[in-house]
């Protein structure tokens, strides 16, 4: 890969460098998104779009928002995919690097696997289906100043069994580290932001596979207390969306149109209306329709007689025509054409078409890939 070394977008973020000790960023870009199917089955899970930009992507803003500009991104069998949307960075202000992974054996051996362009810098890993509204800019700027040799954040959340937990004691010391607890140990999950010193690399020779196979990041951090190193751990308010099924990326979808500004760049006729913040990019063509924002059309999508609700985004180059559809995720080149019931709480693929038929007998008739999901009334 040709390496371009670009300069960090904003004067701020070089002067939050120099502060305190440099950091590298990490972000894990592999995985197999099973959650997610059949979406995944052909495409990364990181580069399905929230508000039209891929998740990922809200990572990668966000580590150089933090002066973090040096990133490694380890990628897995969808790799090809993310080269080419992520590039070499520079359309971030960062410089990228791709870490090919052997296979998916967790999260510790993406550290692994990164070891040689991590060095013995500290670094931000950030797992690239994770979602943090608010950013790490607060969270890099406190690792920074500090010496510890690992910091995590944590969430109370009501559904501990899906995540890593951390067990603090009475003084909010981080004292224990259990991957997908059976037993209801703690409400507190390690988010996907974590930040590392060199120590680390210590720690991952000694780790062994866990149940499901894996080199476990809490293993590691588990590993960095027994030796005595200092873990230090903030539990935050802030929105976070491990973004693996259907509902999260809603609820991703959700949060970031919450905070829409509306613009209008593409056509929009006078049969139409549009309610709320509601952004109509270059090359759309609205007409005889009503968008009610938060809501975003895509470039060279064309809505006819159409409504389109509240938190939807509808990707390029898209064709709605007499339908209804809110609260929805559609990606690129999908034709929804003729449907009288208004879908809703949707997540609809790239080319997907979804219409109505005059062929008797009149019936749904379906063309699904494997794990697909359709509800009907
Ligand atoms: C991984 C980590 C887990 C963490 C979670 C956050 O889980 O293993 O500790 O809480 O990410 O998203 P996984 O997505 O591999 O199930």
């Amino acid at each position: 890969m040709t390496e371009t070394v670009v300069d960090p977008p904003c004067a701020a973020a070089t002067a939050r460098r120099a502060r305190g000790r440099p950091l590298k960023g990490l972000v894990l870009a592999g995985g197999k998104g099973s959650r997610l199917r059949p979406l995944t089955a052909t495409g990364a899970k990181q580069l399905v779009p929230v508000a039209n930009k891929p998740v990922l992507f809200y990572a990668l803003d966000q580590l150089v928002d933090a002066g973090i500009t040096e990133i490694g991104i380890v990628t897995g069998d969808t790799g090809a995919q993310v080269r080419a949307a992520v590039g070499d960075g520079s359309a971030f202000g960062a410089r990228v690097t791709f870490l090919p992974q052997e296979a998916p054996l967790g999260l510790a051996h993406a550290i692994v696997t990164a070891e040689e362009f991590l060095g013995d810098v500290p670094f931000c890993m950030y797992l690239g289906d994770n979602f943090l509204k608010e950013g790490i800019e607060r969270h890099a700027d406190r690792f920074r100043a500090d010496d510890c040799a690992a910091q995590i954040l944590l969430k109370r959340v009501p559904n501990p069994a899906a995540f890593g937990v951390a067990v603090l004691d009475d003084e909010g010391q981080v004292r224990r580290l259990v991957e997908k607890p059976n037993e209801p140990i703690s409400h507190l999950a390690v988010i996907g932001v974590y930040f590392f010193g060199p120590e680390i690399h210590a720690v991952t020779p000694l780790l062994v596979p866990s149940a499901r196979g894996e080199l476990e990041i809490t293993d590691a951090i588990q590993g960095l207390i027994d030796a005595g190193k200092a873990v230090r751990s903030s539990t935050i308010e802030d929105d976070w969306i491990d973004t693996g099924k259907k509902d999260d990326m809603l609820e991703a979808n959700r949060l970031v149109l919450a905070t829409l500004a509306g613009r209008v760049e593409g056509t929009v006729d006078a049969e139409s209306t549009l309610v709320g913040p509601v952004v109509v990019e270059a090359g759309a063509d609205v007409r005889g329709s009503t968008v009610r924002g938060p809501a975003i059309i895509g470039a060279g999508t064309r809505l006819e007689d159409a409504y389109v609700g509240p938190f939807t985004a509808i990707g390029p180059g898209c064709d709605l025509v007499r339908c209804e559809i809110e609260h929805s995720i559609v990606l690129e080149g999908s034709t929804i054409r003729n449907v009288e019931r208004r879908i809703a709480d949707s997540l609809i693929g790239r080319e997907v078409v979804v219409g109505r038929s005059p062929l008797k007998p009149q019936a749904i008739r379906l063309m699904l890939g494997d794990h697909s999901q359709v509800d009907v009334v």
